[in-house]
């Protein structure tokens, strides 16, 4: 069974905002329960299909056991003293990822960049700065209920894009913060990350406004844009609200449904 959310092709109340005001967007959010525009969708309204299966699940909070926290500990040293791919040579450490290791949200960008690269936390620059105000905007906070990795775990030269030998190295470090997370929803943000998790080439535009669903425990995932491409192009961080909101919306009606039915099955 599946839950059903009506995806429709709303007016956005923030075309035109110029800045990721979190507290107005906040408000702007509220009431405004018809999730997402979708460049995916045709015609005013389509209904998707959020969870087929029980995999997002679970006890509302559980402290991490003796040993997942060990092998949360295993993952992080694997990861500043990996050489698989020639970008170790270039950075300063690698970048595991931040946020409370049961949290029910999990944010996949890109890349460390720079000041990833410096400080060893990812998204911390400027397009960090706005993926926090975007994510305050629905209630989520690297320090308590959400986290945040990247598909890289290490700094391309330039921020260039990862090439493919560098994704193929890296990736079996996300798919292990992934099982050992298992996060209720997940949010790729930008094209690189999107594509990577669903093996696709499709457009972000088109991998947009819809629930897709990620790995064994078929977790629901959705797309929006980078926070960079966001501050280059701010006409489209309407869009981008519009995504969050449908990112909340699915997720509300997923713990719904666990809190009255005890399992999504
Ligand atoms: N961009 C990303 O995709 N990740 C970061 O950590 C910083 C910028």
């Amino acid at each position: 069974m599946g839950v059903d959310v009506w995806v429709r092709r709303p007016g956005s109340p923030l075309a035109g905002v110029g800045t990721w005001d979190a507290q107005a967007l906040a408000q702007a959010g509220e009431g405004a329960q018809a999730p997402a525009i979708t460049e995916a969708v045709a015609g005013p309204a389509v209904m998707v299909r959020v969870a087929e299966t029980p995999g997002v699940a679970r006890a509302p909070f559980e402290p991490a056991t003796g040993d997942v926290a060990a092998r949360w500990d295993a993952l992080r040293s694997e990861v500043l003293s990996c050489t698989k791919c020639a970008l170790h040579q270039g950075r300063t450490q690698g970048v595991l990822g931040v946020g409370p290791r049961r949290a029910d949200w999990m944010v996949i960008g890109e890349a460390p960049g720079a000041e990833e690269d410096r400080r060893g936390e990812p998204f911390v620059g400027r397009a960090g700065h706005l993926l926090d105000a975007m994510l305050h905007a629905i209630g989520l906070n690297r320090g308590t209920n959400v986290y945040i990795a990247n598909v890289l775990k290490s700094r391309p030269p330039g921020n260039r894009d990862p090439k493919p030998e560098e994704v193929a190295a890296c990736l079996p470090y996300l798919m292990r913060q992934i099982e050992l997370l298992q996060p209720r929803l997940m949010l790729a943000v930008g094209r690189i990350a999107a594509q990577n998790l669903l093996s696709t080439d499709l457009s972000l535009g088109r991998l947009r406004g819809k629930v897709h669903h990620f790995g064994e425990l078929n977790t629901p995932l959705i797309v929006t844009y980078h926070p960079a491409y966001l501050l280059r192009t701010p006409a489209d961080k309407s869009k981008a609200w519009e995504d969050l909101k449908f990112a909340r919306s699915v997720f509300r009606q997923l713990t719904d449904r666990v809190g009255t039915d005890g399992d999504l099955s």
